[in-house]
């Protein structure tokens, strides 16, 4: 791994002081849980965002991730980016090349901002699979 000398500012801060580590139920059904690993370099991360069902805004998110600094700073910088955010509209917004940037990351780190790209995409598809298994049981009830 790279020493943390070699990482730009911006890494620094976000490896030192993550946002929003930490673990939510995944059982929850206003809770998305996406889990991704890097094949790379066998890296995990796991990010979930909980949906105020009165808004659709995302009232929080939460990561953890097992790997390096890289990774850890792109899953908390994108987590201040999907705070408060119309879970409708996260499809695109969190992109990995903005992730990078903004962080300053490397070539050879660039699949560390993916997976925290990949980490929220599928946190959102995780939650509109539960609404959609929630519409589909409310339908068959009535
Ligand atoms: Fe060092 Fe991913 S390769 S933590
Ligand atoms: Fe693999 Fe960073 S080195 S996620």
């Amino acid at each position: 791994a790279v020493g943390v000398r070699a990482y730009h500012q911006n890494v620094i801060d976000h490896y030192e002081r993550p946002r929003n580590v930490g673990t939510m139920n995944k059982n929850d059904p206003d809770v998305g849980t996406g889990l991704v690993g890097a094949p790379a370099c066998g890296d995990v991360m796991r990010l979930q965002i909980r949906v105020d069902p009165a808004t659709g805004k995302i009232a929080d998110v939460k990561f953890k991730t097992y790997g390096c600094g890289s990774a850890i700073a792109s899953s908390s910088l994108a987590t201040t980016k999907v705070l408060n955010m119309d879970v409708e509209g996260v499809a695109g917004k969190v992109r990995n090349q903005d992730l990078a940037r903004e962080l300053c990351l490397p070539p050879v780190k660039l699949h560390c901002s993916m997976l925290a790209e990949d980490a929220v995409k599928r946190a959102v598809d995780d939650w509109k699979a539960k609404r959609a298994q929630r519409d589909a049981r409310a339908a068959s009830a009535s």
